[in-house]
Formats: C-alpha cells, sequence, structure tokens
C-alpha cells in the first residue's frame, strides 16, 4: 500500500505490468487537480492528448468537462481527475471490462483509497461499468446515486466525448443533463 499520492503516482508511471503499456506511446498517464479534493471525476482512458503530456483530460473532452465544472462553480484544480485505466490503448480504442478491472484493480482502487473523496462522477460508460456493474448502462444509470464499492456516493453522467459527436436538441439536452449530474455532485459534497 502506499502512503501518499506521491509515493503511488512514482510507481504508476513505471507501470509494466499489462500489455498496453507496449499499445500507448508514451507510458501511463497519472491524476490531475487537488488530491485533497472532495470530489473525484473519474473518466475513461487517455486519448492521444493525454497521452502526449501524461495526464488525464486535458484534449478536447477535458476542456468541455472544465466548461461543465465551471457551470456549477467548480475549477478543475479543486477536484482529483483520473481514469480508470491509465495507458492510452491502440488507435484510441475502447478498453474491455477485463483491461479495466486490472488496471483499476492495480491503481485506481489505490488512489480512491488514499483521496478519500466524499463523492465520484462516473465520466461515461467504462467509469460506470467498473463502479457500478459491468451490465450498466449509461443510458440507463445516469442521473442515478450508487453506491460504489469503496462504499462513497457516486453519480454518472455522460463523457464528454460523447457531447462532442452530438449536435441540435440531441446536444442541448444531453448538456442539460450533464449540468444536473454535476450540480447533484458539488451539492453533496458540501
Ligand atoms: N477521455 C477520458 O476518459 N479520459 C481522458 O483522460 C481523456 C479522454
Amino acid at each position: 500500500m502506499f502512503s501518499s499520492i506521491s509515493d503511488l503516482e512514482s510507481a504508476l508511471l513505471s507501470c509494466d505490468q499489462c500489455k498496453l503499456c507496449q499499445e500507448n506511446n508514451h507510458g501511463p498517464t497519472s491524476y490531475n487537480g487537488s488530491a485533497c479534493s472532495p470530489l473525484a471525476i473519474i473518466g475513461e482512458g487517455p486519448g492521444g492528448v493525454e497521452d502526449e503530456y501524461g495526464v488525464p483530460l486535458v484534449g478536447p473532452s477535458g476542456q468541455l468537462l472544465d466548461k461543465a465544472l465551471w457551470s456549477v462553480g467548480v475549477t478543475r484544480d479543486k477536484a482529483y481527475t483520473s481514469n480508470v485505466i491509465k495507458c492510452r490503448p491502440n488507435k484510441n480504442r475502447t478498453p474491455t471490462v477485463e483491461e479495466g478491472e486490472f488496471c483499476a484493480s492495480l491503481w485506481l482502487d489505490k488512489e480512491i483509497a488514499i483521496i478519500q473523496p466524499k463523492v465520484i462522477i462516473a465520466l461515461g460508460s467504462v467509469a460506470l461499468k467498473y463502479l457500478l456493474a459491468p451490465t450498466a448502462r449509461i443510458t440507463k444509470d445516469r442521473g442515478h446515486w450508487f453506491t460504489t464499492k469503496y462504499n462513497i456516493p457516486a453519480i454518472a453522467t455522460y463523457h464528454p466525448a460523447y457531447l462532442l459527436r452530438l449536435t441540435g436538441k440531441d446536444l442541448v439536452k444531453a448538456k442539460w443533463e450533464v449540468y444536473y449530474d454535476m450540480k447533484a455532485a458539488v451539492e453533496k459534497c458540501q
């Protein structure tokens, strides 16, 4: 067990415990934001920009996440942001449930044990499936509170990458849903 998030981060950055580290270009990504935050936001895994910079959610999805957080009065440095999967899978494919479980059992679970957030936001399907159940569905389960295996309440919302693919009324509706999910999460932190 690691005594601090910086000890964990040092070990994480040299992780080679599964084949994903051969698929990605720049090595595992770490976390972003405040390790003292009551709010943890858990995404899927690094995309191209995150792989390059080594931190989660700094590319187009991360920029949209920032806007959603601003809309509920939170700046990113006040939240803890991390991913289920630490390495970028080849061609940015969606990681399998097994890959997510293996990686998160090595890293994310230990991060959460150190950070002890009050509330978790699961961003999108991969985070929801890891934090709730492999059978969970974002379309059905978003906006509903559930208790994670860490015994910490969590709410799932749409991944910003999904919003980036929407247009028109669908986009407006999804943005409002994300707003209400984030608002509920921030209120529960207080
Ligand atoms: N999508 C995620 O879920 N996490 C990232 O870090 C980048 C894109």
